[in-house]
């Protein structure tokens, strides 16, 4: 896991799995999928990982390239609307956890075109259902077989600036295409639960950042405009907030609710680091004049900071209370955002070759759509 541990080291804890797994990683190649990927094989040597995943422009099969040579890996190109495959999948791999990562996962992108939304985020996520429903039957419902579907706080809305931070009962009111995509799904997997008993579990997240984070997103975007001298592009008045966690932190959590959470519980994970857009773009910049000195084609980068449009619907503010998973499961983030964002910062900057190749005519076409 050289390439993505970065200066923060974890400690791996195998007394939790008391027989190794067997699980189907959909999505593993995109961000959070292959943080998930490199943490649970390096955490559990002995448990089979399988990840399928289409490659849509989010993924990258470099983001696991470490992990090729391993007998514990295998890499799987295909798509969760494929039943088919994923029958076949389920009983060839003997599989008895599902992490289910796979989803069109951009705000912006959902604005412009909401088909592929309901198409992956929906009708993907209930044929992963249904399959895994009839498999688990087949099976004579194993009872630790999981079904963890990742989910997001957007699901919850926006905040006001005195509201306090979602629970795991705040009403749902998603506002953007991707939100109700992903509100959708929810359902799905909690009705799977509630009517067929299926071992199903959803958490909902707030806004990871670290490693393998494709360029379309905040942090990556701004590291990478920071590096090539291009403008900042804030939208709005730079107030909105989010709540930042740590991907790897994010995985862990994800690790203790595979292993101890319970079947038709919802936990929420955050990182109780709440900062407005603006104040993270200014720490970006402060941390990439200060590591990256020499090479910046404009500084201070403070200087390339662009107040644009808004995104239309913009959410306010999103946090996230993450008592329940603390409590009942004794999860805690490691990571400050401090400290996360300054080892983010080095990993772009020492990964162009990584970032380069992704800026692509296709990615550039988009980024004239979203900004012109
Ligand atoms: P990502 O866009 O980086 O990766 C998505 C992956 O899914 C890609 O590898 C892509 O190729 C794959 N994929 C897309 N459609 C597919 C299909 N039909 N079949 C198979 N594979 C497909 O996304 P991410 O940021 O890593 O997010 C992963 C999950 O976590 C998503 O479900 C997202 O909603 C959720 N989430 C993300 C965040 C965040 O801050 N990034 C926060 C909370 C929750
Ligand atoms: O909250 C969890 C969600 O976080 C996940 O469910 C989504 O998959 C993930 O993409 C992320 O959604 P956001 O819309 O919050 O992330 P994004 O990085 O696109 O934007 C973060 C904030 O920064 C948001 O308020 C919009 C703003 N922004 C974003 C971009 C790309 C800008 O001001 N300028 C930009 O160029």
């Amino acid at each position: 896991m050289e390439e993505n541990t970065l200066a923060v080291q974890y400690s791996y804890d195998s007394s939790e799995n008391l027989y190794p797994r067997r699980v189907l990683v959909t999505g593993g190649a995109g961000f959070i999928g292959s943080n998930f990927v490199h943490h649970w094989c390096n955490a559990y040597p002995e448990d089979r990982i399988v990840v399928l995943d289409a490659l849509t422009y989010a993924g990258n099969r470099q983001n696991l390239a470490t992990l090729e040579d391993r007998e514990q890996f295998k890499f799987v190109e295909g798509n969760i609307c494929d039943r088919t495959l994923i029958d076949k999948l389920l009983e060839e791999e003997a599989i008895d956890t599902i992490a289910h990562f796979a989803a069109e996962s951009h705000v912006d992108r959902s604005i412009l075109g909401p088909d592929a939304f309901i198409q992956t985020n929906v009708v993907g996520t209930l044929t992963l259902l249904e399959a895994f429903r009839h498999y688990w039957n087949q099976h004579q419902q194993p009872d630790h077989y999981r079904f963890l579907h990742v989910s997001t706080d957007e699901v919850y809305g926006s905040l006001g600036p005195e509201d306090p931070p979602f629970t795991e009962t705040t009403p749902y009111t998603p506002n953007s295409p991707y939100s109700a995509s992903k509100a959708g799904s929810d359902h799905l997997v909690r009705a799977y639960y509630h009517t067929y008993n299926l071992p199903t579990i959803i958490t909902n997240c707030s806004n990871n950042y670290g490693p393998y984070h494709y360029p379309e997103k905040l942090i990556p975007l701004m590291c990478i405009n920071i590096l090539l001298g291009k403008p900042l592009p804030i939208y709005g008045d730079g107030q909105n907030v989010r709540d930042w966690l740590y991907v790897l932190d994010h995985c862990r959590a994800l690790d203790v609710v595979i292993h101890r959470g319970k079947p038709g519980e919802t936990y929420n994970i955050g990182g109780n680091n709440e900062v407005t857009n603006l104040d993270l773009v200014k720490m970006l910049c402060r941390f990439m004049d200060e590591l990256a000195s020499h090479h910046l084609p404009v500084k201070p980068s403070m200087d390339l900071i662009t107040f644009v449009k808004d995104r239309p619907g913009h959410d306010r503010r999103y946090a996230i209370n993450s008592s329940k998973l603390k409590t009942q499961l004794g999860w805690a983030p490691l990571v400050t955002v401090e400290e996360g964002l300054r080892q983010t910062v080095g990993w772009y900057l020492t990964h162009r070759h990584w970032w380069e190749p992704l800026l692509s005519e296709e990615y550039q076409a988009y980024y004239r759509q979203v900004y012109a």
